[in-house]
């Protein structure tokens, strides 16, 4: 338990290191169950979440040891192929472990998932594309159990692009008898990560990134080394704090075509955006500008992780933002925290129309998911006076150290734990 207080008016300036991708860290880990090996992972942030796919892996009966920021996992001896409920309820990704433990042991047993409470998120197409996959699937009580005594490739057409769901298909695809394809695929960099990965380990797989991915079944894996690629939303973040204190902040190791959508966005603000080999560098001016459009979408699209973020610095715009969220059905607990500091936002079902005001205000408001707290704090660095934000765990489910690294280019910033 902790939360953040930050005296606003600064003006971010410095340098920011961009740490390994949560989102790729998570179904990476869970896929060290498939190859009963040594898996060795780089650049693996310090986070609640991959805290949590630590326990679960120990539980199953991996040993996992941590240096700094690598993680070695052995899965030689796991046996485990249930996870209970009271670790699958701390966070969505433990659905991941699904398709590896079904690939390896024919069997699996785990609990509906929990994570951010952002809507519905049901687990629908992961299950669809198991069962297409040979599985027999049956939910009883909260558990979900599937077992197959072979699983064998399939063409499976998902109904929308799902990022999960995608990435469970590939895991348990990977020891099936036969090819497997996926059409209608997720192309977030996070399932190019996953597919390096996974080939890594020996797997056959083609496509990720494209709307076609194609899995040719193998029957032996091997140990496997792998750095993660950077978070691109974590950089997003620290783009869009330089961009709302209309400081200059460069963030490095980037891989900037994961950017696009959102640099685009962010040159249409009026910032300044240098571009380098690894890095970004970002001047904002003061006022932002407002953006008429902003539309969250699967990949190329920008991305519903920073529509928050994104709502935050429209909020000190010099005009109207009209922002559709399109990816999840409730994304909009930040609005009721950003108009306590001042903020003109109104909604109407999906859509936010956020008239930009001269100065937020210090307020006392609650981190209600991961983006939405990362929302507040960013609003908290431009208003007048403090802001204190509750909830610091949410925020460090996905952000390692977010106070740390913004008060070294130059935020007022503090996390203090309660007890
Ligand atoms: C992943 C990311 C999350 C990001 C999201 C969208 C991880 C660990 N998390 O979440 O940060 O916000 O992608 O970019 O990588 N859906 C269904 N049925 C399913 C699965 C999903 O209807 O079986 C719906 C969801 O409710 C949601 C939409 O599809 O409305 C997108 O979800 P999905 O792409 O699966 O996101 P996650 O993998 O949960």
């Amino acid at each position: 338990m902790g939360r953040y207080i930050i005296k606003g008016g600064n003006k971010l300036d410095g340098k920011v290191r961009i740490n390994g991708a949560k989102n790729s860290c998570l179904p990476i880990m869970a896929a060290s169950v498939l190859n009963g090996s040594l898996s060795k992972i780089i650049d693996v942030p310090h986070l609640k979440d991959v805290s949590v796919m630590i326990e679960i892996l120990q539980y199953l009966g991996a040993t996992v040891t941590r240096t700094e920021q690598m993680l070695h996992i052995d899965t030689t001896n796991v046996k485990n192929y249930e996870v209970p409920e009271y670790l699958m309820r701390r966070m969505r990704s433990s659905i991941f472990l699904m398709g590896p433990i079904l690939g390896r042991f024919g069997k699996v047993r785990v609990s509906y998932p929990g994570g951010c409470d952002i809507g519905p998120r049901p687990v629908d197409l992961h299950l669809k594309g198991l069962r297409q996959l040979g599985a027999n699937i049956v939910e009883e009580h909260g558990y979900i159990e599937a077992e197959a005594s072979q699983l064998s490739g399939a063409e499976i057409h998902l109904d929308y692009p799902s990022v999960g769901a995608t990435e469970n298909l590939m895991m348990a695809a990977v020891l099936a008898k036969g090819t497997t394809v996926i059409q209608n695929s997720a192309k977030e960099p996070e399932i190019v990560d996953l597919q390096n990965f996974l080939n890594g380990m020996g797997a056959r797989i083609r496509g990720a990134g494209t709307e076609t991915i194609r899995i040719d079944g193998v029957t032996k894996l091997t140990s496997v080394e792998h750095t993660v690629i950077p978070d691109r939303i974590v950089a997003g973040t620290f783009l869009i704090a330089g961009a709302i204190t209309g400081g200059r902040v460069v963030v490095q190791n980037v891989i900037k075509e994961h950017l696009d959508a959102v640099i685009a966005k962010l040159r249409e603000a009026g910032c300044k955006i240098i571009l380098g080999e690894d890095y970004i560098i970002l001047e904002g001016i003061n006022p932002i500008k407002s953006i008429d459009v902003i539309r969250t979408l699967p990949y190329p699209g920008f991305p519903t992780d920073l529509q928050a973020p994104m709502m935050a610095l429209m909020t000190v715009s010099n005009g109207i933002t009209v922002l559709t969220e399109t990816v999840f059905e409730n994304r909009f607990k930040h609005v009721d925290e950003l108009r306590r500091m001042g903020a003109n936002i109104k909604v109407n079902g999906n859509t936010a129309v956020i008239e930009g005001v001269k100065k937020l205000n210090g307020a006392f408001v609650e981190a209600k998911d991961l983006r939405a707290g990362a929302a507040l704090i960013l609003a908290g660095l431009t208003a007048e006076g403090t802001t204190i934000v509750e909830g610091a765990h949410s925020i460090e489910r996905g952000y390692e150290q977010i106070e740390k690294k913004l008060k070294d280019i130059g935020a007022d910033i503090v996390k203090v734990d309660k007890h």
